[in-house]
């Protein structure tokens, strides 16, 4: 039906309309994400020669453009309307690298479905969610917006986003079309700097970076967004062995392809010719839709005479994109997602609030708790310390174009409400996120400058001291602003910015208990905290109900669970760090001390290593055991461990297992995450837990980029994070 619907359509259209399909722009009236915005919209609409706009929302702008298209355009073929709707819409949730700390798919596809409900509620049918991108590097500002450095965990997540996003059936009101981004590799820019150039190997590819991408296709995701990066000395919006043979031939993907933004007009720049050419080599790629540059628009009909371009890539290009149009029931009403009554009823609203309480709570990381400093008691006086401690302008984090920051709790506020008037909270502001004038507008050229106090950074140090003089506890919220992450947000030094470590160190020689809250986009490199601080909590930018959520977890409502999905370097040099490293010849564990893989000035362990979190119980893990020592192709093994919580309160944990192949035709890695359970254990409580293994956990791709198992030995690891394991030996057999 939809194919014949498309095809007649199809049959009335103009070159000039089919290529007018291929055109997303962007408003000067919305939110700007990116460097341009396009010029004479309404105008383009009428000659029906847009396919689609985003950066706006709510149900009167999108009803007003709707209407332009379907009443004034000679087809009235319907708009799409997209936005970055990237953890949340108006109700945020933590930052995707918070949210993945959660390992709670079920919990994260929830937190789609949220958002899909309230974007749609306000017009959107189409978000650019979810952000896959594998990343080693806590340069990269957009770390921030991915699952981290884990192909299976990342895989999991993405899958259980798109699900989130669009349900079962994408006509229905309440559910939008995902785009599974960026396409590819974008993560592995080079020194972490922002658009970089990126080199792999496809062995590295295959295994490592592509997984996730490939999880978001199986599971159905109906468009895919390009990247900025090269790969392969080709920028991805115009390589066609990845837009076509990767993704169509050997993936099967059957959605459409938009571009970043102006990333076909930026090969210009990368050396790929001139607007003409790069608008045909991105044609012939296998992009479809060209976000607001307008290459397409102004020289395909050009590029079709000088027969570079053909007219059939032009009309798969079309039909793929109003294919997307009908699966979301455009055709049938344009205004499906329009509907004023909407928005009061369901975005916002108390339950997705308490949602996203829960949601934030479960993506907090405790990463130290000396003699259980925390949860603190709700008795006496807490001084309440540091920058981002009642700032409302950072609790959202980046990528929340459309979250309202007013809405939202700080900390102080969400420490108020949980521990009520039985504390008393006094605040002292103690640093600024920092004190260079020059760098806080770099941070968000476009938003509200990150704000600094004018007082020296020692006047604001002394405050804070004399303030903590008089407290039973010390809380010190520092970290990053919001916009020191997410796009074109690199850094070179990872440290805590201005004056802020100064502060810590500071508050840690008043000898009172001091927590340390890290408010961050990237894991910081911060060798020197644990020293100062007995007890932090990594918050991340936990979004709309971050000040509530993170008081649940200060106070114990909340027994934190969240486990790392990044390795947190000492240092910037260790970058880039990861768990699934490959052993070298010349391993760091013993052999000779000189001529070893390691570093003169620092170990090569992490900081914090990938799956490291603590919780307020204390659990135990006994030996691993296997039923069966040897697998068969078609059979499985069990691996089992009984995990005790030997402390005095419940609590949640992520029982994960690793596997290693030990020889293989290709090196692998040390160990790869194979498998993660969340089990709840009261105090006391003793659980068995059982992991399934077959033949396909074992697969990987080889120098032919087959996916095969190969017989051999392997290493089976369990444990609460990828070093703190108990580990059991199999063999595959043929
Ligand atoms: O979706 C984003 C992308 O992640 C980065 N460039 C701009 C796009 C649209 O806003």
């Amino acid at each position: 039906k939809m194919k014949a619907f498309v095809a007649n359509l199809m049959t009335k259209m103009t070159l000039e309309e089919k290529i007018g399909q291929l055109n997303l722009v962007t408003p000067g009236w919305g939110v700007p994400t990116g460097s341009v915005v396009s010029k004479g919209v309404e105008d383009n609409i009428r000659k029906g020669n847009v396919g689609g706009l985003f950066g706006i929302f709510g149900p009167d702008k999108i009803r007003q453009a709707q209407a332009l298209a379907v009443n004034e355009s000679r087809l009235h073929i319907p708009l799409l309307f997209g936005l970055d709707v990237i953890h949340g819409h108006k109700t945020i949730f933590p930052i995707p690298l918070g949210l993945s700390c959660s390992w709670d798919t079920a919990l994260i596809e929830r937190s789609a479905r949220i958002a899909a409900t309230e974007a749609s509620a306000d017009g959107l049918c189409w978000v650019y969610s979810p952000m896959v991108d594998i990343a080693r590097d806590p340069r990269w500002g957009r770390i921030a917006e991915g699952a981290g450095e884990d192909p299976y965990l990342g895989s999991k997540i993405a899958r259980a986003m798109v699900k989130g996003y669009q349900g079962n059936d994408l006509s229905k009101d309440n559910t939008v079309m995902a785009c599974v981004k960026h396409f590819a590799l974008y993560g592995a820019a080079e020194a972490g700097r922002d658009y970089n150039t990126t080199d792999m190997s496809r062995i590295r590819m295959y295994n490592e970076y592509l997984p996730p991408y490939k999880a978001a296709v199986d599971a159905g995701v109906g468009s895919v967004m390009s990247s900025f990066n090269e790969i392969d000395g080709v920028p991805a919006t115009g390589n066609r062995w990845l837009l076509t043979n990767l993704l169509r031939d050997q993936w099967g993907f059957k959605g459409f392809v938009v571009s970043d933004y102006t990333s076909v007009n930026e090969m210009i720049a990368h050396g790929m010719g001139d607007l003409q050419a790069v608008s045909a080599r991105a044609l012939n790629a296998g992009l479809d839709m060209d976000m607001v540059g307008e290459g397409f628009l102004t020289t395909l009909q050009k590029s079709l005479k000088a027969g570079t371009v053909t007219l059939k890539q032009i009309d798969d290009a079309c039909r793929r994109i109003l294919e997307a149009k009908y699966k979301l029931g455009l055709f049938q009403d344009p205004y499906r997602y329009v509907n004023n009554a909407r928005p009061d009823k369901e975005i916002l609203t108390p339950e997705n609030r308490k949602a996203a309480r829960e949601i934030a709570a479960r993506s907090l990381v405790l990463l130290k708790n000396d003699n259980k400093i925390l949860p603190l008691k709700k008795a006496g006086t807490i001084v309440l310390v540091g920058p981002l401690a009642n700032n409302h302008t950072e609790m959202l984090g980046t990528w929340a174009v459309s979250g309202d920051n007013s809405k939202s709790i700080t900390i102080q506020e969400g420490m108020q409400n949980v521990a009520g008037n039985s504390v008393q909270i006094t605040y002292a502001k103690g640093a600024n996120i920092t004190d260079d004038t020059a760098f806080a507008k770099r941070i968000s050229p476009f938003n509200k400058p990150t704000e600094i106090d004018p007082r020296t950074p020692e006047s604001l140090i002394q405050e804070a001291v004399d303030a903590a003089g008089k407290a039973d506890a010390v809380v010190a919220v520092v970290g990053e602003a919001a916009e020191m992450s997410g796009e074109s947000a690199s850094r070179s030094d990872l440290d805590l910015p201005g004056s802020q470590r100064k502060l810590i160190e500071a508050l840690a020689k008043t000898g009172k208990p001091l927590v340390v809250v890290l408010l961050n986009g990237r894991p910081l490199a911060l060798p020197w905290l644990p020293e100062q601080a007995p007890a932090i909590v990594e918050a991340w930018f936990a979004g709309t109900e971050a000040g509530n959520a993170i008081a649940d977890v200060l106070f114990g409502n909340y027994n934190p669970s969240g486990k790392l999905t990044t390795s947190f370097p000492r240092n910037v040099g260790q970058i880039p760090i990861y768990y699934n490293r490959k052993n070298t010849g010349r391993p760091y564990e013993g052999g000779n001390p000189k001529f070893k893989s390691d570093y003169l000035d620092v170990v090569n362990e992490p900081l914090y290593p990938f799956g490291y979190g603590l919780s307020y119980s204390t659990f135990v893990y006994d030996t691993v055991t296997l039923n069966q020592n040897t697998l068969h192709e078609g059979q499985s093994i069990t691996a089992s461990v009984m995990v005790s919580n030997k402390g005095d309160v419940a609590g949640e944990e992520t029982v994960q297992l690793y596997i290693q192949d030990l020889v293989g035709s290709v090196t692998r890695p040390v160990k790869e995450l194979k498998g993660f359970q969340k089990i709840y254990l009261k105090a006391g409580d003793v659980k068995k837990v059982d992991f399934t293994i077959t033949v396909n956990d074992l697969k990987f791709y080889n120098s032919e980029l087959k996916y095969v198992a190969e017989p051999g030995d392997f290493k089976l690891y369990i444990g609460t994070n990828s070093r703190d394991v108990k580990e059991a030996a199999f063999r595959l057999v043929k």
